[in-house]
């Protein structure tokens, strides 16, 4: 599996990726079933298992509960071996979002994740969205936010996980890297994945699997073979599901 350039950062990171989500929560989900959380043990096991297969990047977010946390504390000996993408906007408590794009809130997020990941600088900040894609974008400080805490050196490189394709649009300006939904039933953002490799702007997929409806085999391959996309980001719990990810990853 041969790493690929995220955009103009000068990251390289591995084609598939892991998506923390489900490592620190459990509660409003979109998956075909409940599950419940890993023991500390067992989220360890998984995450050294995750960098052992050779994934070297990994996404969180201070909405995945303890995810941040349990990546922190168990990977801080190791942190020089992956690229760890973050974000910035929503924190998730008693079962409820709430979403703050102040200037406050996102500095404040900031230096908690900092903390929870055990990290100097945070290699990739995203917005997450709740939706509002433009309004967060122009009428919020978050952007200028993002941008004064890369020149700070707190984080190196930061960027847009929305849900809208004008959202994606609208970030290609300022991100050095957008998320966004990729999948074989959804590929409403093909154009822009192509305008952001035009301008360098790496692109990491989410919901490649369609949050784990879709065939993975059909999938990975279906996603990766968009030149534009840098990693697919694959939720899972399961090892053996990854390590057979990535074998689909390098066929
Ligand atoms: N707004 C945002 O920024 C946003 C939104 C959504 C997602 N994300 C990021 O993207 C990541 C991925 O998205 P997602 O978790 O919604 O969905 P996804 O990656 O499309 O699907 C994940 C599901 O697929 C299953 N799966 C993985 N590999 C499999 C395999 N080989 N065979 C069968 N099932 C398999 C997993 O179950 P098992 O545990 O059983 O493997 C999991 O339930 C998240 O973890 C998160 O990091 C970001």
């Amino acid at each position: 599996m041969v790493d690929r350039p995220l955009g103009r950062t000068g990251l390289q990171v591995s084609p598939i990726g892991f998506g923390a989500f489900k490592i620190g929560r459990n509660q409003n989900i979109k998956y075909p079933s409940q599950y419940d959380l890993p023991s500390d043990e067992e989220a360890a096991e998984l995450l050294h298992g995750v960098l052992d297969l050779g994934i070297n990047l990994i996404d969180t977010a201070p909405a995945y509960g303890i995810s941040e946390q349990r990546i922190g504390q168990t990977l801080a000996g190791r942190h020089k071996e992956f690229t760890i993408c973050t974000k910035v906007g929503e924190t998730f408590d008693n079962g409820v979002s709430h979403y703050d794009f102040s200037s406050e809130a996102i500095c404040n997020s900031v230096e908690t994740s900092l903390r929870h990941l055990k990290r100097e600088v945070l290699d990739i900040v995203l917005i997450h969205s709740n939706g509002e894609d433009l309004k967060i974008m122009y009428d919020t400080d978050a952007v200028i936010t993002l941008q004064q805490l890369k020149l700070d050196g707190k984080i190196r490189a930061i960027g847009f996980s929305g849900k809208s394709v004008e959202g994606a649009e609208g970030a290609l300006p300022w991100a050095d890297v957008i998320m966004v939904t990729y999948n074989l039933e959804d590929q409403s953002h093909e154009d822009v994945i192509t305008s952001a490799a035009k301008v360098e702007v790496g692109v990491l997929v989410k919901k490649g699997f369609g949050s784990g409806h879709l065939n993975p085999v059909d999938s990975i391959q279906f996603v990766l073979a968009n030149p534009g996309v840098s990693s697919l980001i694959i939720g899972s719990l399961n090892l053996d599901h990854l390590k057979s990810n990535m074998q689909l990853a390098s066929v």
